[in-house]
């Protein structure tokens, strides 16, 4: 029986946040039970749209793989690796690319959006453009069947399958055909209600101390509407009540589901409420992360060898693909 590969790699632009671990690293931690596990940093990728300014990139390497780590995710268990260690994934991306239609590229809905959102940087860049092909590289290196991702990156899955059918078409089949690996993941709202995200400075990162989270908590958005203690709430539109929906056992999501339509509990005692338990349950998560942090050196190694151990399986593939497209 062939085993199941999965494989899902994270872009290395920033600290991690509590919005990485409930909507990727979580689930990836549960992942490495059940399947052959392959997870990354992808720091190339971080360069498509931070190449202009490079200061961040090491500290936040650092921090990604203390938070790979911190979370769980076991060497013994997945292979855990650094793209930028992965010569191989350079040169895949460079063989794609021959093959890589621009069309394909110009309509994934990602390269449009992120050029009109992002407006501080250039993005009509080379790389930019081809950072799904890059994307596909690190899939079908691994010839991995499932890539858990969210629901934002399945056009760039898609793609990967074209690309992957293409090269069996053009040569002889060397990659089966990746499928996106959707998982259920909750809304995880930033401190002030929009997305969680470094960009808008309203995270909760593996990095904090609980004393901070709970005091980030104690200023975070309510229901706008509740101005007064007297006044009743909509928990709908608080993003206070989707950290309890996260967090908090069912009989106390019931109750500040009533009582705060009622203006029977404050908005204070609810956060109270919420950050006891999403401190319970991160409480490990941020002490490991913590002692991770003073021991640099082996974290990086950890990540070394995975890289190394990467690089058997990425070796035999680039072999497959030379002799496929009959390189020299
Ligand atoms: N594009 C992904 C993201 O932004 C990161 C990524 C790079 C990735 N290479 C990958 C995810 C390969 C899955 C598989 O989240
Ligand atoms: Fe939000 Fe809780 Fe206040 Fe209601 S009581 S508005 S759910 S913080």
């Amino acid at each position: 029986m062939a085993t199941t590969r999965v494989l899902s790699g994270i872009r290395s632009s920033g600290p991690l946040h509590l919005g990485n671990y409930l909507g990727a690293l979580k689930n990836w931690q549960e992942l490495q039970h059940q399947y052959e596990c392959y997870f990354f940093i992808a720091d190339w990728h971080a360069l498509t749209t931070d190449y202009a300014d490079t200061d961040a990139l090491k500290a936040n390497m650092l921090d990604n793989m203390a938070g790979f780590l911190a979370v769980g995710l076991d060497p013994e268990k997945c292979t855990l690796f650094i793209q930028s260690r992965m010569r191989e994934h350079a040169e895949l991306h460079l063989l794609l690319s021959m093959i890589t239609p621009v069309p394909w590229l110009e309509r994934v809905p990602s390269y449009k959006e992120q050029q009109q959102q992002i407006k501080d940087k250039d993005l009509t860049t080379y790389g930019f453009l081809g950072y799904p092909v890059l994307q596909t590289a690190d899939i079908i290196m691994y010839k991995g069947n499932y890539v858990p991702v969210g629901i934002d990156q399945v056009p760039h899955i898609e793609l990967a399958r074209d690309i992957a059918r293409r090269f069996n078409h053009l040569y002889t089949p060397v990659f089966p055909e990746p499928q996106p690996l959707l998982t259920e993941t909750p809304k995880v709202p930033g401190l002030d209600g929009r997305k969680m995200s470094k960009s808008y400075n309203n995270a909760l990162y593996l990095t904090d101390a609980p004393e901070e989270i709970d005091s980030k908590i104690r200023v975070m958005m309510t229901d706008p509407a509740r101005k007064r203690r007297s006044d009743p709430g909509n928990p709908e539109v608080c993003p206070v009540f989707d950290f309890h929906k996260i967090y908090s056992p069912h009989e106390t999501i019931a109750l500040v589901d009533r009582e705060c339509r009622t203006a029977g509990i404050g908005c204070i005692d609810c956060k109270k409420m919420m950050s006891t338990n999403l401190l319970q349950e991160m409480g490990p998560i941020l002490e490991k992360r913590r002692e991770l942090e003073k021991r640099p050196q082996e974290v990086l190694a950890v990540f070394e060898e995975g890289s190394q151990k990467a690089q058997h399986t990425a070796q035999a593939t680039m072999a497959e693909v030379r002799a496929a497209m009959q390189l020299l």
